[in-house]
């Protein structure tokens, strides 16, 4: 491994130090690959300590070879693209719990990443900021539809932009005080459902 590559992975792995940070990341794939529809759900089971994360888009996919290559991005013999590590390292937290991570993409149709985190294992990322990160990604990009789906040992909570437009009807959706407002919204309802563990 090139050293550069060594350094570039330890930087951001110290940024993504909770679940909301890999959230961010992996849904920004879905925007880079111009998405117009993201889903993200969490399934928590707290009696079976586990956790499914799942983000689904309509983005234009990625050809089986480019899946295989994604999270395991250090063992292609390729040197002329760089490597990516959001997955990587997602894939990282995700296995150091006993858990895993899976792709499944179709070109032009869209692309599928579902991890399951084990989440009485010491090792586990704590959740972090989950309501900022889903406001940040509904807020910051008006062009995608974003839904984010809460789901906590038979309690569910949902979320999307549609519905957000539709509450916040003239208003700007990108004003600090709306999204203040969205974010502190979120965060309510993901602890009336009882999300946390
Ligand atoms: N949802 C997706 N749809 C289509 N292609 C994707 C998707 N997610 C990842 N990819 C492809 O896989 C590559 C690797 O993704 P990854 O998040 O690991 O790294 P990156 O986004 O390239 O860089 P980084 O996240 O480190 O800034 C992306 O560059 C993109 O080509
Ligand atoms: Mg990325």
């Amino acid at each position: 491994m090139a050293l550069y590559s060594v350094v570039r992975m330890l930087e951001k792995k110290s940024r993504m130090k909770d679940l909301s940070m890999h959230v961010t990341d992996i849904a920004r794939n879905s925007v880079e690959a111009a998405a117009s529809q993201v889903i993200v759900s969490f399934g928590l089971d707290k009696k079976e300590g586990v956790l499914e994360v799942k983000f689904e888009d309509n983005g234009r996919g990625m050809s089986a070879e480019m899946v295989k290559r994604v999270t395991d991005p250090f063992t292609t013999t390729r040197t002329t693209r760089k490597v990516g590590l959001g997955l990587p390292l997602f894939k990282m937290s995700a296995t150091q719990t006993g858990g895993s991570l899976l792709v499944e993409s179709e070109p032009e149709k869209g692309t599928v990443v579902t991890a399951v985190f084990d989440v009485k294992h010491i090792d586990c990322v704590p959740l972090g900021d989950l309501a900022g990160a889903a406001t940040l990604l509904i807020t910051g990009n008006p062009g995608v539809e974003f839904q984010f789906i809460f789901n906590a040992n038979g309690h569910s909570y949902s979320v999307s932009t549609t519905e957000i437009q539709d509450t916040l009807g003239e208003k700007e959706i990108s004003q600090p005080k709306v999204v203040r407002f969205i974010k502190e919204m979120i965060q309510e309802n993901i602890k009336d459902i009882d999300f946390d563990f």
